[in-house]
Formats: structure tokens, C-alpha cells, sequence
């Protein structure tokens, strides 16, 4: 699979047992009794394919995961996914608001503000969230969230907000691999923003971080990880 979101970069293919894991194991995890429900997520991803938005969503093990870092963190940062201070939460990136729904499942007192670049973007996620009825604990914001040229600047301004023990999530910093191609990314905004927000966290005294490489039925990728320290 590949999509604009990853347009230029050397793909990896996508191994089928990967597929198979997070779809086998999420019906073992996922049960009738979780949320947001299945019902829930099969719509909003059928409505964002039905309105011919890129499949770029989170995967549904990938919200999940997502979704148990917010109830864990009282604080919690990440993009193209979210910000959150305490039960506010600030996202940017909505596309069709699979990661929204996850977000705003997680409390009732959750509330969220996202921000899309693209109307059409962010006419599908109100829809979904409207199917979903958490559209009055969100609000859905039209503009440029924080300059696209970067992970970079997300994570500069997520750190200096995110309060000590607070977590900061940037996702999708591993491009498939496509991370330590320095020649890819001096071409590539994406490549050389996930690049820069590595190198910036190891030099950023206020954090701890890691990054985790991930794969699943979206591919190859991973994430970010920065506990301010305090
Ligand atoms: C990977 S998708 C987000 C996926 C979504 N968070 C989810 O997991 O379901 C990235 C989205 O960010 C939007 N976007 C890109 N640059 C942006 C910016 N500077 N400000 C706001 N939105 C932006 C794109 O239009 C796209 O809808």
C-alpha cells in the first residue's frame, strides 16, 4: 500500500503476516463490551473511503494503543495526532476523525479541539464524529494547524506546553525506514522533519525519549516518545 502521505519514499512491502496479527489480535482484544465500538470505527473509515479520502487513518490497533496512552497520561502530546493538556486535548492532523473518535472515547469530560488543513478533510470528520455523538465534546477547527514543514516545530511547541511527567507522542517519525536516508530527505519535508524531531528530542534536556519502530496493517512506521522529565 502506498499513499500521498508517503509519496517519494522508498516503500517496504507490506507483509501479510503483519496484516493478519493486528486483525487476529484486535478480535481478541477488541470485545463487544470495548470502545469505541466496531460499529463505530467500520462507518467512519467506510465514510472517509466512500468520500475518496487517502487511507491514512489510524489503523484500529493503532487508535487503541493511542487511545490507552490518553487514559494513562494526564498529559499528552502527539501529531499528526494529538495535544493534550489534562482532558483537553488539541490535535492536529483530523482527516476523517477515526483518531478524533478514539480520542473523545476516552472519557465522557474529554474535550477536544482538531485542527484540518483540508475542508473536504474536515466535512467527512464532522460527519463522523456526528455518527460517532461526540461531536459536542469537539470542535473541529479549518487552517493550518502548525507549519507542515514540521514535526520539527510540532514537537518545539508541544514540549515547551506539555507540564513534567507529561508525555509527548509524534507519530509516523519512522517513514518506513525512510528515516536514516539522508539523501531521501533533503527531498522529502516529511523525512527531514522526523529527522530533525529525533535529533531535537536527544538534545532537549527537559525530556527522556525513544523512538519505537511499529508495523501492522499500516505498514511500517513508528513513534516518538518524550516523558518530560519532572
Ligand atoms: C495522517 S492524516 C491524520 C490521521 C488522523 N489523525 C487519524 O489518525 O485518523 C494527516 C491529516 O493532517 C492534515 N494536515 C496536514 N498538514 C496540516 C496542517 N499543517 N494543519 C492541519 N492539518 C494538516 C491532512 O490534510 C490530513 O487530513
Amino acid at each position: 500500500m502506498t499513499s500521498a502521505f508517503f509519496q517519494g519514499e522508498v516503500c517496504t512491502g507490506l507483509d501479510e503476516r503483519w496484516v493478519k496479527v493486528d486483525q487476529w489480535s484486535w478480535s481478541q482484544t477488541h470485545n463487544s463490551t470495548s470502545v469505541p465500538t466496531q460499529e463505530t470505527i467500520d462507518k467512519a473509515l467506510k465514510y472517509q473511503a466512500d468520500s475518496g479520502l487517502p487511507d491514512i487513518a489510524v489503523s484500529p490497533a493503532r487508535g487503541k494503543f493511542l487511545y490507552l496512552q490518553a487514559k494513562l497520561s494526564k498529559m499528552l502530546t502527539t501529531f499528526l495526532t494529538l495535544t493534550s493538556i489534562r482532558k483537553n486535548i488539541l490535535e492536529v492532523g483530523t482527516l476523517s476523525g477515526v483518531s478524533t473518535i478514539f480520542f473523545a472515547t476516552t472519557s465522557p469530560t474529554t474535550k477536544i479541539t482538531t485542527i484540518e488543513i483540508n475542508p473536504q478533510h474536515a466535512s467527512v470528520a464532522r460527519h463522523n464524529l456526528a455518527t460517532a455523538n461526540v461531536s459536542n465534546r469537539v470542535e473541529i477547527i479549518l487552517g493550518e494547524g502548525i507549519d507542515v514543514k514540521g514535526y520539527y516545530s510540532y514537537y518545539m511547541i508541544s514540549s515547551s506546553l506539555t507540564r513534567p511527567k507529561g508525555l509527548i507522542i509524534v507519530d509516523d517519525v519512522v517513514r518506513r525506514g525512510n528515516l536514516v536516508d539522508e539523501g531521501t530527505a533533503r527531498s522529502n519535508v516529511n523525512i527531514e522533519g522526523a529527522r530533525r524531531v529525533n535529533s531535537n528530542a536527544g538534545r532537549d534536556g527537559r525530556v527522556e525519549s525513544v523512538v519505537m519502530q511499529m508495523v501492522g496493517e499500516k505498514n511500517y512506521d513508528g513513534m516518538l516518545y518524550a516523558v518530560v522529565k519532572g
